[in-house]
């Protein structure tokens, strides 16, 4: 053949999959550690498919229920738009506690005898939820600035860094026309820890964790519209100058996608 073969076609062809090597509950091609693991084994490790910062300060979420408000889904669906234009208003914790939960949170149980897998707001394949979201706060009223993680367990955040970190932030996350993310009050950096997918499901699971960044980025996206919050999902981050803010080795995780929130500076009665 004499045309150069794309990497990513090559990765694609690769990780097809075929019937001939589907096993009882993994499928993939080559021996991985999960030959001479037990299912029981395995469902104890991915019981735990979250990432806590033991020695960090912790700051509790709110409590959900206080601060649902009734949102119609339709709407919601159909008026969600990436706004780039935000105001000076500072969001509130509800806000972040809303968007968190319906974005990453515990909603159910899966149970396995004496083991379960805790599901969450959004699909992930085969429920090992690989990802992590670290919020960068530059204005939320009652949280000191400075960067945080999620920790989906007990639904708290944990305080990495305090700093305002935005303005130098800006260029490592979109390097051109990029003014307008100076004005947000947070951008969520979502990150994988490829091991927690791919110990199951080998090269192939790499398409399975950007699906699922794009399932989690979709709720992300639609709980800031249900709260009347401007959202903008970028790709634009370059990946190790995050990486390295976010202290992680862009090799075991990695940084995927970012989203900024703000209040919207358009005012939607002009
Ligand atoms: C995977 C993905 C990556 C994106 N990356 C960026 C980005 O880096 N910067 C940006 O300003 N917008 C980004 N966007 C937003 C798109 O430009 C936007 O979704 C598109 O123009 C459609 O507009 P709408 O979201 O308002 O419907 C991204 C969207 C997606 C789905």
């Amino acid at each position: 053949m004499g045309r150069n073969t794309s990497l990513s076609e090559l990765y694609h062809e690769n990780s097809k999959l075929h019937s001939h090597e589907i096993r009882s509950w993994l499928y993939q091609r080559s021996l991985t550690c999960l030959e001479h693991t037990s299912l029981k084994s395995f469902m104890k490790r991915s019981a735990k498919s979250y990432k806590l910062y033991a020695s960090a300060p912790q700051i509790q979420l709110p409590d959900l229920p206080a601060q649902k408000k009734h949102t119609d889904l339709w709407h919601t669906m159909s008026s969600r738009r990436s706004v780039r234009d935000y105001s000076s208003e500072n969001l509130q914790l509800n806000d972040i506690s809303t968007i968190l939960f319906h974005g990453y949170g515990e909603t159910g149980k899966l149970n396995f005898g004496k083991y379960f897998l805790a599901l969450r707001a959004t699909p992930s394949t085969g429920a090992l939820y690989p990802l992590d979201i670290y919020p960068l706060v530059c204005g939320v009223t009652g949280l000191e600035s400075g960067l945080y993680h999620y920790n989906v367990r007990d639904h708290v955040l944990e305080f990495l860094q305090q700093g305002n970190f935005l303005e130098q932030l800006v260029p490592a996350i979109q390097s051109t026309n990029n003014e307008w993310l100076k004005q947000a009050k947070v951008v969520l950096f979502i990150t994988a820890t490829f091991f927690r997918n791919q110990m199951k499901y080998g090269d192939r699971g790499y398409r399975g964790i950007l699906l699922d960044a794009g399932h989690l980025s979709q709720n992300l996206l639609l709980a800031a519209t249900g709260l009347n919050l401007a959202a903008c999902p970028i790709m634009g981050c370059m990946d190790d100058q995050i990486n390295d803010f976010l202290e992680i080795d862009g090799v075991e995780e990695s940084v995927l996608y970012a989203i900024s929130l703000g209040h919207s500076a358009i005012d939607p009665k002009r």
